[in-house]
């Protein structure tokens, strides 16, 4: 049976590696996305996985995008919360908008999402949800205090909803990606970054890929009994007990 995976933010970065490795694994994928239609049309182009557009921090926009896919491709079994953005600076020159932003499109799209596929997991009594939240939601970083905050908030997310899942075959989990090279980490100052890539022992930036092949994981029938999980892939740069 060929199940239905959703990605959020599917088109770029992690999230098209993550698009790329469900579709190999045998499923039907939708890849989601907000603006950038030219990367869109590249995804589509290149992997076959069909595009959809629609704003994440918009409950209403989600629940209208998640009628046409299920209307295109069948139920969704799986979602990965994947989508994200950042917009640095420190706390003393961050604006209100700044920190709402943030929060809005990198943790209440978990919810705006998840809670309009939750009950079909349930009636189907599968599912698989994976939230990809980040390893400065774990440590903290100079300069993220609104991401930080999001993606923490995504791993209590996790954790509650992974125990309101686990009777009904759904299981929820988080995975912390460490500096993986993709546009947004290369928009940090080149200074800054080589600064941070001397702090990961393995020596270098994570591949997309190396995100993707957990999120297939996740998503198999063999991972059943993980869940409320918090998978670290980080190089060794943050070790969290
Ligand atoms: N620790 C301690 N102090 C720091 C610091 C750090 N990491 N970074 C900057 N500072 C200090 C500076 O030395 C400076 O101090 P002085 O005023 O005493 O000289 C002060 O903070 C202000 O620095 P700037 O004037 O450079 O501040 P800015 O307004 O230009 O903002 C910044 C700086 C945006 C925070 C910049 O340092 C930055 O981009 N940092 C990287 C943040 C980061 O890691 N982002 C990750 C993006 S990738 C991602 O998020 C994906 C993922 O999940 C991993």
């Amino acid at each position: 049976m060929s199940r239905t995976a959703l990605v959020t933010g599917g088109t770029r970065g992690i999230g098209l590696a993550i698009s790329k490795g469900l579709k190999a694994a045998g499923y039907k994928v939708a890849a989601n996305y907000g603006g950038n239609d030219e990367a869109a049309k590249a995804c589509e182009q290149e992997t076959g996985v069909k595009c959809y557009k629609f704003d994440v921090s918009d409950f209403d926009a989600v629940g209208a995008g998640l009628a046409q896919i299920e209307n295109d491709l069948g139920p969704i079994d799986v979602v990965v919360n994947n989508a994200g953005i950042t917009w640095d600076g420190p706390f003393h020159k961050m604006s209100a908008e700044q920190w709402r932003k943030v929060i809005a499109v990198d943790l209440d799209s978990a919810f705006n999402v998840t809670r309009q596929v939750w009950e079909g997991m349930r009636e189907r009594g599968f599912g698989r949800v994976i939230n990809i939240s980040s390893i400065n939601g774990q440590k903290g970083q100079f300069g993220q205090v609104n991401y930080s905050a999001a993606k923490a908030g995504l791993i209590g997310f996790t954790k509650a909803l992974a125990q309101e899942g686990a009777k009904k075959g759904i299981t929820v989990n988080v995975v912390c990606p460490g500096y993986i090279d993709t546009d947004m980490v290369r928009a940090v100052p080149e200074k800054v970054l080589e600064s941070i890539i001397a702090t990961v022992p393995v020596g270098r930036l994570g591949k997309a890929e190396e995100i993707a092949s957990m999120c297939t994981y996740l998503a198999s029938e063999d991972a059943a009994f993980i869940t409320g999980a918090t998978m670290t892939v980080n190089g060794a740069q943050y070790i969290a007990g």
